[in-house]
């Protein structure tokens, strides 16, 4: 074998509540944005597909954990939706939902799997939404409340928890560029948001950490490593580092160090849009930091400095300080229209080695979206992903490479398991290694990445 993983490598897939649970009739679920979205306005939504036709797994779990099992899980992630277990953010505890978690986590233990939770992927309870959402100081106390509410509930067998899926992208998508509820473009309001999630953060481990339950606590970043157009450039390397600043560290350095990074806290202070804090905030956010970094990649951000002119309809956005280079030539993802690059992986691998003290972390999320996977489906009924194959086995190349070389990185885990809703684009990209056919009950078939998947971690390499 060529590519030999660590003893225990961590080998598995990751999801999310809202978008595989779906919700039933009496699950005494309660809205979240998402729900609330879809009933405000179902055509932003590909195919007119919501939140609540996701991939049945409330009803289906037991039958995809034989799957993950199938498909060589040692671990598996998922979240646990707010709304679903608290479910008007705040108040009484939906019992159905500590019924559905509690089984959810034994079936998966008892088959060999695993479970790692995440709080909050991107699910803002509507009621704390109407509230304010991220931007109101009480939604960081009703996160507080309702992660202890979890540990508690189920802390006994989940070790392995996350405070945040990607917090930045609520920031971006909510309150920037508009692809999250509530859709605003509000720069003050951004940093207000991705302030109150850091210290939701910081305050969650502090809890965690005083209830002693013997587990590990950390955070799932999308690190995008940003590449200057041209290196001998220090304009293109200057706007590439402030970019860097504002969606990878401003979540990075405050979840490891404790700190946020210099140049961003600069730019905030001269725009005046310093979040409102209280005395202790920065205290517990430096007190409180990870025990563990988990790193979602999909593609790098290529920058280069400021030519365009600024648009300032909306007040100053961070593009005020970068463009985005298109690349010639780069490799595509025409389906998602991201860029594939491989060594990224590895760059940031050896980031998070060589700039933040070789922090224990591991791949939470990796993967490809494609349209129309129908087409490969061969005469046995099984989709031939092969590009997928080819996109796991290459960035999984660059990972051992970090490894050899030392960094701390002991798990991959694929995005995702099976097919599942993804947000606005609902089923558009698929990602799965198993494929869910809407049009038939949503039947599950494991594609042949799944089946390739299983010998890679049987084998713990390939
Ligand atoms: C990650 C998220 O950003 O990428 C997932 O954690 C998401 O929730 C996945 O589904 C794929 O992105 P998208 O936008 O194609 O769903």
């Amino acid at each position: 074998m060529e590519y030999q993983f660590p003893k225990d490598f961590w080998w598995g897939s990751a999801a999310s509540g809202p978008q595989t649970e779906g919700t039933y009739e009496g699950d005494g679920k309660g809205p979240s944005i998402w729900d609330h979205w879809y009933q405000e306005e179902p055509g932003k939504f590909f195919d007119g597909v919501g939140p609540s036709d996701t991939s049945q797994v409330y009803k289906r779990y037991r039958e995809d954990i034989q799957l993950m099992k199938a498909t060589g899980h040692n671990s598996f992630r998922t979240s646990i939706q707010w709304s679903r277990l608290i479910p008007e953010g705040t108040g009484e505890v939906n019992q159905s939902a500590v019924a559905f978690y509690n089984d959810y986590i034994d079936e998966l233990i008892a088959n060999g799997i695993e479970p790692f939770m995440n709080l909050y992927h991107f699910d803002m309870p509507m009621a704390l939404q109407e509230k304010g959402g991220w931007l109101n100081r009480e939604t960081v106390d009703a996160y507080v409340v309702f992660a202890k509410t979890c540990f508690t509930l189920f802390g006994d067998r989940v070790k392995k928890w996350f405070t945040h899926n990607e917090p930045i992208v609520p920031v971006e998508g909510g309150y920037l560029y508009q692809f999250h509820y509530p859709n605003e473009i509000n720069m003050k309001q951004a940093v207000q948001v991705g302030f109150h999630e850091n210290l939701a953060s910081a305050q969650a481990i502090a809890a965690y950490h005083q209830m002693d339950l013997g587990g590990e606590i950390g955070i799932i970043l999308n690190l995008t490593p940003s590449y200057p157009r041209d290196a001998n450039n220090p304009e293109d390397v200057k706007a590439a580092a402030i970019a860097d600043a504002f969606f990878n560290r401003s979540f990075l350095d405050p979840a490891v160090k404790g700190t946020f990074p210099e140049e961003l806290v600069t730019i905030i202070k001269e725009l005046d849009m310093c979040p409102d804090m209280q005395a202790e905030d920065l205290t517990t956010i430096k007190e409180n930091t990870v025990d563990l970094l988990g790193i979602n990649y999909y593609q790098p951000r290529r920058i280069k400095a400021k030519e365009s002119a600024m648009d300032h309809s909306h007040g100053p956005m961070p593009d005020d300080y970068f463009d985005t280079y298109d690349m010639p030539g780069k490799k595509m993802n025409p389906y998602r229209g991201w860029e594939i690059y491989e060594k990224g992986i590895y760059d940031i691998l050896t980031n998070t080695r060589e700039n933040y003290g070789n922090i224990k972390c591991y791949i939470s999320e990796n993967g490809m979206g494609v349209e129309g996977e129908g087409r490969f489906i061969n005469d046995q009924g099984v989709i031939e992903d092969d590009y997928r194959i080819a996109f796991v086995s290459d960035h999984l190349k660059y990972v051992h490479q970090a490894i050899q070389e030392g960094t701390n990185c002991v798990g991959y885990h694929m995005w995702t398991c099976m097919d599942n809703w993804s947000w606005t684009n609902a089923y558009k990209n698929r990602y799965g290694f198993i494929s869910v056919d809407l049009a038939n009950d949503a039947k599950r078939t494991i594609k042949k990445s799944g089946h390739w998947f299983k010998e890679v971690a049987d084998q713990n390499g390939f």
